[in-house]
């Protein structure tokens, strides 16, 4: 199993692109702030941004990325193909969209933002999925992006794409926080050499009030929010934290300095009902 060593230190995914360590994640980040706080984040060290069309804010992070004086390939940028955009030919289009919002050549790292479900897709939800992916996999065969993959995939899901694809997904990024374990889609991810990322990895900050977290962090003279990351770390998984304040999006990269122990990880893995948004993919209606 690969595990985070360093706040850069690349995870290769299984086309062999190297994916740099901690993500930053930016859902909810105002789109008039998101200059300012991407710039923050890749002076604390983050190299490696999470953003979607959703988002509203991708304009921000590529022009941060592109002020930073750093070079273009020292930076990953995910971003995100919107549920309203599915299908072979909308995907393309939505694909120039947020190209054209980034104002980038390239991007790193496209991801199917949910599955389409049957509840609300019936007998056509495998179907619009394995046309989706069939535009991912053209853009990436074009050189557009770097690498493909999935998000709030369920095995299930996985199951149908994997039969019907030509190339595998790279990625699935579901959520994973304290409270919300996901151990199912991890390892089927893990057997299938589909590198996990960890949204919400904070659990949306309600993971931070839990006492057997607390009483973990105040061992190793750390906070709740750095237990949690490193709880997803210790496990192969790439969290992708998202703050705006600058002293927390410091703090965030400060993990890789301890280490919890086998019965810690128990622990933590055993807690349930915490908060976040603990979503079931095959149960949403947007
Ligand atoms: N693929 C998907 O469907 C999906 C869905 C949701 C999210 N995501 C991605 O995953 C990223 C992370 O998820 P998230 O933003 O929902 O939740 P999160 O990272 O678990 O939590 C963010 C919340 O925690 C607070 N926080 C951050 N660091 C803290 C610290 N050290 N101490 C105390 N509070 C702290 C933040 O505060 P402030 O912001 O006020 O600083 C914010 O309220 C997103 O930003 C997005 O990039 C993907």
């Amino acid at each position: 199993m690969q595990t985070l060593t360093n706040l850069t230190a690349p995870m290769k995914l299984n086309n062999g692109v190297e994916i740099p360590g901690l993500g930053f994640g930016t859902y909810q980040t105002p789109a008039d702030v998101t200059y300012d706080v991407v710039t923050e984040a890749l002076k604390a060290g983050y190299r490696h941004i999470d953003t979607a069309f959703l988002y509203g804010n991708e304009t921000g992070v590529g022009q941060a990325i592109k002020d930073s004086g750093l070079k273009r390939e020292d930076v990953f940028v995910t971003s995100k193909l919107w549920n309203t955009d599915r299908g072979y030919d909308e995907t393309m289009a939505a694909f120039e969209k947020t190209m054209a919002n980034l104002g980038l050549d390239y991007l790193d790292l496209y991801l199917i933002h949910w599955p389409a479900n049957h509840k609300q897709f019936g007998d056509q939800a495998d179907q619009i999925n394995a046309d989706t992916w069939r535009a991912f996999e053209d853009l990436y065969k074009a050189g557009k992006i770097k690498a493909i993959g999935v998000s709030n995939f369920m095995p299930n899901h996985l199951e149908s794409l994997l039969a019907n694809c030509e190339i595998k997904p790279m990625v699935n990024q579901i959520e994973v926080h304290p409270g919300w374990p996901q151990t199912e889609a991890i390892n089927y991810c893990q057997r299938h050499d589909i590198l996990v990322e960890a949204w919400a990895p904070l659990g949306e900050a309600a993971s931070l009030n839990n006492d057997v977290i607390k009483t973990i962090a105040a061992k190793y003279d750390h906070t709740p929010a750095q237990v949690c990351l490193r709880w997803g770390i210790q496990q192969g998984i790439l969290p992708l934290p998202k703050s705006v304040h600058a002293d927390w999006i410091q703090q965030n990269t400060n993990i890789f300095d301890f280490e919890l122990t086998a019965d810690e990880m128990d622990q933590i893995g055993a807690l349930r009902n915490l908060g976040g948004q603990c979503k079931v993919p095959d149960q949403v209606d947007f």
